[in-house]
């Protein structure tokens, strides 16, 4: 049988982040061939919001919740990632991978900026019946602050701690996480107290590298281990080779001898 496997395409990857949702078609025509090619795995995609929904979420101040002056923010930002969600989408199809759309707009509800609920039957479903599902990071109806932006990462703890998946990866502009210009292999909760991550003075909306970590140490508590790698590794990620990035595990299970 195949193996299930998360697929996270960072914004960055995907958009190039200078403009105004300007989707790299030429990049994600290239990760869908990458996709399209094995036949060993079957994915479940989640993708960021790179150019095409960051801006829009910081220009509405929608990660500090929802006022009376910008509820126009949640039509808008959503729309922007949508739109290169359909990029995504449409391109695994051009490359005979059968896939579609689906919005955590529509699907979860989130309490002070996090996940509480989101309705996993419909992905467990298109994955049975051979369809890739493909997400994305999204702007999200929240409990507590009227609306949040929930992360293609959040995402990715959520659906890795309700459906059972064989592994997971996320694909991004650095060849890992990076300290002093090196790639960290591994990291656990303890080794990533003292971690002193170089980050633009500009971090996005949901935290960059930082934000990434943190919700991926939350799955490898559950024993759960995630692979951050540079984009041009993917493949190898996916054959299940050494993809020369980052590995997210529990305490000490890579214990040096
Ligand atoms: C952000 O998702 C979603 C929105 C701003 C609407 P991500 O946080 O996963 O996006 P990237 O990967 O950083 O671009």
């Amino acid at each position: 049988m195949a193996e299930l496997i998360i697929l996270k395409l960072g914004g960055s990857v995907i958009t190039d982040k200078s403009g105004r949702c300007s989707v790299d078609i030429e990049r994600i025509s290239a990760l869908a061939e990458e996709i399209s090619a094995r036949k060993d795995i079957f994915p479940i995609i989640v993708h960021g919001a790179g150019s095409c929904g960051h801006p829009e979420a910081k220009e509405h101040h929608l990660d500090k919740g929802l006022d009376q002056t910008n509820k126009a923010g949640i039509f808008i930002t959503h729309h922007a990632v949508r739109q290169l969600n359909d990029a995504v989408v449409n391109a695994l199809r051009a490359s005979g991978v059968e896939a579609v759309g689906l919005h955590p707009l529509d699907a979860c509800t989130a309490k002070n900026g996090r996940l509480i609920s989101f309705e996993c039957g419909p992905i467990e479903l298109l994955v049975k019946n051979g369809i890739v599902p493909v997400l994305h990071g999204d702007v999200a109806m929240d409990e507590e602050r009227g609306a949040c932006i929930v992360s293609g990462d959040q995402l990715i703890s959520y659906l890795a701690g309700s459906i059972s998946v064989d592994r997971i990866g996320l694909a991004t502009d650095v060849p890992g996480v990076l300290e002093d210009g090196r790639v960290i292999s591994h990291i656990d909760a303890v080794s990533a107290r003292n971690l002193k991550i170089n980050e633009s003075g500009n971090t996005d909306v949901t935290g960059g590298m930082r934000g990434k970590i943190d919700e991926l140490l939350t799955l490898a508590e559950k024993g759960i281990e995630s692979n951050i790698f540079h984009v041009s590794r993917t493949g190898d990620f996916l054959d299940g080779r050494d993809h020369g990035g980052t590995v997210v595990t529990r305490e000490n299970v890579h214990e040096k001898i």
